[in-house]
């Protein structure tokens, strides 16, 4: 595969700050272990909009959502058009609202794809501004790439002007549901709200716990998801560095006890990218300003050099 770096170092849908530093903790982490990878591909650096975190907050259930809007954007057209041009795009971000305009921009690409979706994480990342208890976008890219509001479970009132947006968020590519709820894996899930649960058992979304990836191991539960999503076409890995263990996962703003070892997040996501339907790859949240010796950036990047190296044989 013809591999493409995609950076996009913006952090207004995190609550806590120091996520746009990822990339480049990342890349310090290549240097100190004396490897040349970021030589090796092209890469495409996204502008961002971190300036609006010095704005007051204008959407309470939905902070910054202006500018995650421009993001996806921005995010989406870079995405569609790395793959319509025959890259693989990889992609480093900031926080992992990102990942919502990643998927807009797999669907602009494939139209006509039907994409599945693995979801690294300790959360789910299934809110919407009707339910959101933080108000951070990082928190919702699930629910605008399966276009959702559940308002069944409704626990705001949502001003206009962020609904209208919320409404483009979701329709962004005109293409409305652009993942089938039921074909959405999460892996290492621990940490979420009823109203996200909610939606998990209403679609049936498939929930792989950290258990049974220590017990039944990384092949074992890459054939399962694999044969899960056997009717996609193409799938979409997003790995959210809280899914590991909140003992190695000091450097991310929201971490989590129970999670992956490192060799077990490596081991599975190497698996994956071994799959020919495998579209792109992200790797999201990591945020050195919380970190002791740079250990998270070390860690997303020996899974970044893995995961690529397996890319490339394939
Ligand atoms: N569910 C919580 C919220 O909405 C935490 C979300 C954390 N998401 C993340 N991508 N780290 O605020
Ligand atoms: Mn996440
Ligand atoms: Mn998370
Ligand atoms: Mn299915």
């Amino acid at each position: 595969k013809n591999i493409k770096l995609i950076e996009v170092p913006s952090e207004i849908g995190a609550g806590t700050r120091g996520a746009s530093l990822g990339i480049d903790a990342i890349k310090i982490a290549a240097l100190d272990f004396m490897s040349n990878f970021f030589v090796h591909f092209p890469s495409e650096k996204i502008e961002v909009e971190n300036n609006l975190l010095f704005e007051p907050i204008k959407s309470p259930y939905a902070k910054r959502i202006q500018g995650v809007l421009t993001m996806y954007e921005r995010i989406s057209k870079a995405v569609s058009e790395s793959i319509k041009g025959n890259f693989f795009p990889v992609i480093l971000s900031g926080d992992h609202s990102n990942a919502g305009g990643t998927i807009a921009g797999i669907k602009i690409a494939k139209p006509k794809s039907k994409l599945g979706v693995i979801w690294i994480d300790a959360h789910a990342d299934l809110h919407t501004p009707y339910t959101t208890p933080s108000g951070n976008m990082h928190g919702m890219p699930l629910s605008t790439a399966i276009a959702e509001d559940n308002e069944e479970s409704k626990v705001h009132e949502v001003d206009e002007k962020t609904a209208a947006m919320w409404n483009q968020l979701k329709g962004l590519g005109k293409i409305a549901q652009k993942v089938d709820p039921e074909d959405i894996v999460f892996i290492s899930l621990r940490d979420f709200e009823k109203e996200e649960k909610h939606l998990i058992e209403k679609y049936g979304m498939k929930v792989i716990t950290t258990a049974e990836v220590r017990r039944n191991g990384a092949e074992s539960v890459s054939r399962k998801v694999l044969r899960y999503l056997s009717d996609c076409t193409d799938i979409y890995v997003s790995f959210d560095v809280d899914s590991l263990d909140s003992a190695i996962s000091r450097g991310t703003g929201t971490p989590v006890g129970n999670g992956l070892r490192e060799r077990e997040a490596e081991d599975l996501i190497s698996k994956f990218m071994q799959n020919r339907k495998i579209c792109c790859f992200e790797i999201t949240e990591v945020n050195p300003t919380l970190d002791k010796e740079n250990l998270m950036a070390e860690i997303a990047f020996n899974i970044l050099q893995r995961s690529v190296n397996v890319l490339m044989m394939n």
